[in-house]
Formats: structure tokens, sequence, C-alpha cells
């Protein structure tokens, strides 16, 4: 998806601070690469498709020692028009003064372009985003001032926008515009950097703005006003990221995947911090204290979220009915909010989502909050969209994450859930002895999990070293640890472009049994929970149709790993946190499968890290 940086300021580069801010937000794909520059009152366009790296080549050699203190930079990822110089932005209107980046659709383009033809405009591309650098020139051209041709513009546009433009004669300031696609602002000292995503920010700043849909920024060196699409001023409140810069670095890693994989120790710790009271086996969950007063009156809970997000949502349902004792279902935001839900004012919904920022799980929100629904958020990033219209929630605090496979921000999800769980359940039926036996068991868990990235590291990789040839695999696991099996086919296909089905084990003689033969991997959660001697029947019933077993179990296990082709070990926990563990040699085998073959980990094909677009 496309990436935006914008700079004014007198305390660094523009052209580096533009450059470095994309490279952050290479993780999100693009196709094409550029940026403009001010200097001695002219626009200066340099674009180029393919990497950031083929645009600073381009660049090698020129001087921008006197450029004026502002630029825009993007990465665009083709919708109209192909992978093309002339439709890389950013676009400039027809006197050269106004020059912009976009991401987003402009679904009226074509109706604009008419009427711009009409009045003699020329377009040299073939994308949506011109339309909109004539169309504010042509508001000027009627004697309104920059501002108020921006706003009769936004006016016209329908679709989703986010915008950040210069214009040549005014140049102490960009002005940033938001409908549907994120922008957010960081406030630094004598400059200040606009971007659709904090990753090219937090190098300069902590301090943040989000912009709301529907708002406009006008961000000078020494301040920002924001403004209604009607022209009325309006206040911001400042966030205060808690990333650290360190975190951007792969810190001797060969990819983001792996080094956050095995951040997830210590992305735990950060999540229950202050959060256990372990005399009373309960939590403290300060960002629901609204909801934790009002428990008594709700009747369900909703979980809703998108890919992995969504199956730390299956795992929520599990945990709010054996745990908090209370009705749960689980929805893909994307289908949520078309399948008009039944939801009360005492329903509460959770959004679950890694960025906050997901277009889906952000309209499902809305959609809840429109039938009247308690509104909750599952978020990691502070600030985000979502984690603001929510109203109140839990972060996940697992810091950066920029591999686009998710997986520290899928345990930290999990750890949320738990605690929600147990406040829930305290109080309701879950007792003191049962309360205090999770939270401790909590407590351990970055503990556990460290020692079982210790424990399977080894043997996931040498399995993986067998099986990157398979183009199939099937993944089984029943109770809490179907949706675990769910996520480990989905790490597997997103990464390595193998086909892998997650499945019910108890489902699998319903149809997927025909596809056993001995081609067929099939990776068998089976540790020792309530399901367990189920599960040795589902691999019988596999071997028995001589599919390869690779099986989940504890250590210790004798009797699956006599019927098992391979096992890998991992510890024993309470049943509510087996996920948070069973997942690690999924995602260790999934990275090494793919890293076997050679595959961009980071930045898998087709794939964005945060869906803005539905
Ligand atoms: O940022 P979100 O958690 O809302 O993202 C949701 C999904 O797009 C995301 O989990 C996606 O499925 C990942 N690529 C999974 O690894």
């Amino acid at each position: 998806m496309c990436g935006i940086v914008g700079y004014v300021g007198v305390s660094s580069n523009p052209v580096e601070v533009v450059i470095e801010g994309l490279k952050q937000l290479e993780y999100r794909g693009y196709d094409s690469a550029g940026f403009a520059v001010l200097r001695n009152s002219k626009v200066e366009l340099y674009k180029e498709v393919g990497r950031i790296s083929n645009l600073e080549e381009k660049i090698k050699g020129i001087d921008f020692s006197d450029i004026e203190g502002i630029a825009i930079g993007h990465t665009r990822w083709a919708t109209h028009g192909g992978i093309t110089v002339p439709n890389t932005h950013p676009h400039i209107s027809n006197n050269g003064k106004i020059v912009l980046v976009h991401n987003g659709v402009i679904e009226n383009y074509a109706d604009l372009k008419e009427l711009l033809l009409r009045k003699g405009y020329t377009f040299y591309s073939q994308t949506d985003t011109e339309v909109i650098a004539n169309l504010i020139e042509e508001h000027m051209k009627e004697g309104n001032s920059l501002e108020d041709a921006v706003i009769l513009s936004v006016q016209e546009l329908s679709g989703t926008f986010g915008v950040v433009l210069f214009y040549a004669d005014e140049p102490d300031k960009i002005i940033a515009i938001r409908k549907g696609s994120p922008i957010v602002i960081g406030i630094g000292d004598n400059e200040n950097i606009v971007a659709s995503d904090i990753n090219a920010i937090v190098k300069h700043t902590k301090n943040v703005v989000y912009l709301d849909d529907g708002e406009i920024a006008i961000v000078k060196v020494d301040g920002i006003k924001t403004i209604s699409f009607s022209g009325k001023n309006i206040k911001k409140d400042v966030f205060v990221i808690d990333w650290e810069v360190e975190e951007m670095d792969k810190k001797g890693y060969p990819h983001y995947m792996l080094k956050e994989i095995f951040e997830q120790p210590t992305a735990i710790e950060n999540c229950i911090r202050g959060r256990l009271l372990e005399d009373e086996g309960y939590v403290k969950l300060g960002g629901i204290s609204k909801l934790e007063g009002i428990i008594h009156k709700v009747k369900k809970f909703t979980f809703i979220g998108c890919g992995t997000a969504y199956h730390a949502g299956m795992i929520g349902k599990y945990l709010m009915e054996n745990i908090g004792w209370m009705p749960a279902e689980v929805d893909f935001a994307s289908e949520f909010r078309y399948r008009n839900p039944i939801v009360s004012q005492r329903d509460v919904v959770v959004a679950i989502s890694q960025s906050g920022e997901t277009m889906d799980t952000l309209e499902a929100l809305r959609e809840a909050k429109r039938k009247g629904a308690i509104t909750m958020g599952i978020i990691n990033v502070v600030g985000s969209t979502i984690a603001r219209e929510t109203g109140m929630g839990i972060y996940i605090h697992a810091g950066v994450e920029i591999g686009v496979a998710s997986t520290k921000a899928f345990t930290n999800m999990l750890v949320a859930l738990v605690m929600l769980s147990v406040m829930v359940g305290r109080k309701k039926k879950l007792g003191i002895f049962e309360g205090r036996e999770i939270v401790s068991s909590l407590k351990e868990l970055p503990e556990l999990v460290e020692y079982t990235l210790q424990k399977t590291n080894k043997v996931t990789q040498e399995l993986a070293k067998k099986f990157s040839n398979y183009r199939n695999f099937i993944y089984l696991g029943r109770g809490y640890n179907y949706p675990v099996a769910l996520e480990g086919a989905l790490k597997l296909k997103e990464i390595s472009y193998i086909h892998a089905e997650g499945y019910s084990a108890g489902e699998m003689k319903h149809g997927p049994i025909a596809l056993i033969d001995e081609n067929m991997p099939v990776v068998v959660i089976a540790t020792k929970h309530s399901v367990y001697d189920k599960v040795v029947s589902n691999i019988q019933e596999v071997k028995a149709r001589h599919g390869k077993v690779i099986a989940i179990v504890n250590e210790n296990d004798t009797t699956v790993s006599k019927i098992a082709d391979y096992t890998i070990e991992v510890p024993y926990v309470i049943e509510p946190l087996s996920p948070i563990i069973n997942v690690i040699p999924l995602q260790l085998f999934a990275y090494y499968v793919a890293s076997t073959k050679g595959l961009d980990v980071d930045k898998p094909r087709n794939l964005a890290k945060s869906v803005t677009v539905e």
C-alpha cells in the first residue's frame, strides 16, 4: 500500500528525512517512489519505478543544499494506471505550483477529469490523483486562497484520501488532508513531519497528532492549525508514542520477522507489566475501568478483526466462555460490517487490531457503534484510529511490528484477551483460586516463551529444510488450538506461498481427509489438554492414510511420539495459555521454510502491513 512522508522545518535535510521516512514505510509494499522539493520558488520532481534505492541512484550527485525547508515524498502501490514514472507521485498542477501525494482512491476522478479537460487542463498521468492538484489550481484561479481552494476541492472529492501538498508560492507550509486514509503529524523541534504511518516519524519525535476523517492540517515549522472540511477550527490532542527508535533496527537478525518472534518474551512482559494482581487472582486494566463498572449489565462479547487479529478473536471467544462465563461471538470484520449483526446496547464489541488502521475493522467498529454497542479495542499502535474511535481498550504494548506476518502482536493480543476474560470472569463465577492460577501462569509466561523459543528453534529449522519443497500442508488443532492451526497455516502461506489449510481436527473426517496421502504433511497441535485423546485419534486417522505427521507435543509425551513422523516438544502450560506457547514453533517453522526458499520474508508479495483499503 502507498506511503506518504512530508517535511517542513529548518533542523534537518528535507530530502534525507523524506527518503529515510519512505524507507521506514517500505514494509507496506510499493512499486515506485518519488519526492518533490522547492528550489528558487520552483518545484523539482524526482521519480523512479521500483525500489527506493533506484530513486537514490537517480539523485546521486545532485546537490540539495540550497533547497527550501520543505519536501513531500511517496511510495506508490499502483491502482489507477501502470507502474510508470508519469504515474508515480508526486503529481503537480498545470501551473507547476501545487504539488501533492495521495493515498486512497478518488472515486469520481473520471467526472472531475472530464470537467477539468473542458476547462483546458492537460493530464500527464493515468492516475486518479492528478485531478486533485488541478482542482485546487482551478479554485485558486477563481480568487480563493490556498486554504479555501483546498476546502472547496475536498468537498468535491468522493472516495478515500490522505493527501499531503505544498504550494510553490507559500513555501512555509505543507497541507495534510484526511478522509479514510491515515495521516499523522510528528511535532518536532523546529520541524514537523507528516506521514501516513508513525514508523516514518518516530526517529524524529515521539509527539504526534492524528488527523481524523474530515480534517485538514496546515503544518508550518512553528505550529499546526487544524480545520474541518467546512473550515471550522479544531483542537487536537498530542499523543506520545511509546516506541523506541532502536526497535526499528534488525539488531543483527536477518529479518524483522525473526527478530519479532524472538522479542515475544519482552513484548509479553510489557503487556502484563503493572496489570496482574496475583493475591486477588485479578487484573488491573485501567483502559477499560468504565466497562469494569458496568460488566454485570453486559450480555455478550463480540470479537472482530481480520487475518491474525481474527484468529486472536477466535481464541478470545473460547477464553470469554470458559474463563469469563460470558456468551461470546467472533466474526471477520469484513463480514460483520455487511451482515446486519444483531447487537444491543448491552453487547460489547471488541475490535482487535495491531495497526489500529485496518479499514474493514474500523468500518465494522463504526457499524457496531451505530447500533449502540459498547465498544472497546485491543490494539497495538497507541492513538491509532481504531484506538481513538473505540473510546476504551487495552493497549497490547508489543512494540513496533514491521514484518508483514504478524507474530508478537498475535501473542500479545492473546495475553490481553486472557486478562480481559479474567476481569469479566472474576466479576461472575470465576473463583479466586482459579483466578490466581491464571494470573500466576501469566506472570511466568515470558520465561516460558523464552524457553519455548530456545527449545524449538533448531528443530523447526531442520524440519523446514526437509519440508520446504512440499506444495500443500494441512494444519489441525482442536478447542483453543483450532485457531492456532489456522494461524500456523496463515503464517506459512503468506510468507512461503505454499498452500496451507487450517482445520479443526474433528472436522477432518468430514471432507479434508480425502486429501491425505504420503505427499501431504499434516501439522497437528497435540498438547496434553482437554481434547488430547480426541486429537490422538485424529492423528491415527491421518497415519492410516499414510499422511506425514509433524506433531506439536508436550515434553515427555510418549503416546504421540510413537505414531507421529516428527515431533516438536513444547513445555506444558495451562490450557487457556496453550495457544501462546503452541504458536511459537509454527511461527518459526513458517519463517524457516520461507527463508530456506530465499523469499522476501518481511515483505511478501501482494501483501501490505496495514490494509487501509476495503
Ligand atoms: O493491523 P491489523 O491487526 O488490523 O491487521 C489485520 C490483518 O491484516 C493482519 O493480521 C494480516 O492478516 C497479517 N498479514 C497476518 O500475518
